[in-house]
């Protein structure tokens, strides 16, 4: 028997979204009903003000794909991937709940991601402890453009 269930759905509820963002971290804690102007959301689905359920939802629903990983039926890890179809393919929200790692899920979840879209370029933000994880599936820092900066409006 596998560790859980791992393929392409056509959505994943948001609330079970915004639960295995919660657990891994990734949602800042509910600003507290005295604060009047909570801080926004620093990177796009974190924080809570942003990630409403139906908001996650509506996010995963708009990308290409949407593969996620089930074990005894409950959402143990997600990813999602926006692309053009031709020119570029983007990963996006790769998680695995702190619990399940170490487990194969996450590889299971990118190879659905490469296996669907990996005959065009696939690019990815990866954060300095992942690197290693991407690094084995072939993902490297664009050494052409070494002074390419991420840049979002503020
Ligand atoms: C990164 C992440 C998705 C990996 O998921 P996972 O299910 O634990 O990974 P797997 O079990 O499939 O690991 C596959 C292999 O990569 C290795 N690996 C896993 N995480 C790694 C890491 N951070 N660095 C280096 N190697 C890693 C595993 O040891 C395993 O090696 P093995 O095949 O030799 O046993 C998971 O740690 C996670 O959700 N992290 C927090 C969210 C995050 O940072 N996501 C990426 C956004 S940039």
């Amino acid at each position: 028997m596998t560790y859980a269930t791992c393929g392409k759905v056509p959505s994943v509820p948001g609330t079970e979204i915004r639960d295995l963002f919660r657990c891994a971290g990734w949602l800042t804690n509910p600003v507290p009903a005295s604060q009047e102007s909570p801080v926004p959301a620093e990177e796009g689905c974190a924080g809570e003000q942003f990630a409403t359920p139906d908001r996650l939802q509506q996010v995963f629903e708009a990308s290409a794909a949407i593969y996620a990983a089930r074990r005894e039926g409950v959402l143990i890890g997600v990813v999602r991937v926006v692309s053009d179809q031709a020119k570029e393919s983007v990963v996006y929200d790769l998680v695995v709940a702190p619990e399940h790692r170490g487990h194969g899920v996450g590889a299971v979840l990118l190879e659905l991601c490469l296996r669907d879209f990996g005959h065009i370029p696939v690019t990815l933000a990866a954060t300095p402890e992942t690197l290693d994880f991407y690094r084995r599936f072939g993902f490297e820092r664009l050494e052409r453009y070494p002074d390419l900066l991420i840049l979002r409006r503020v």
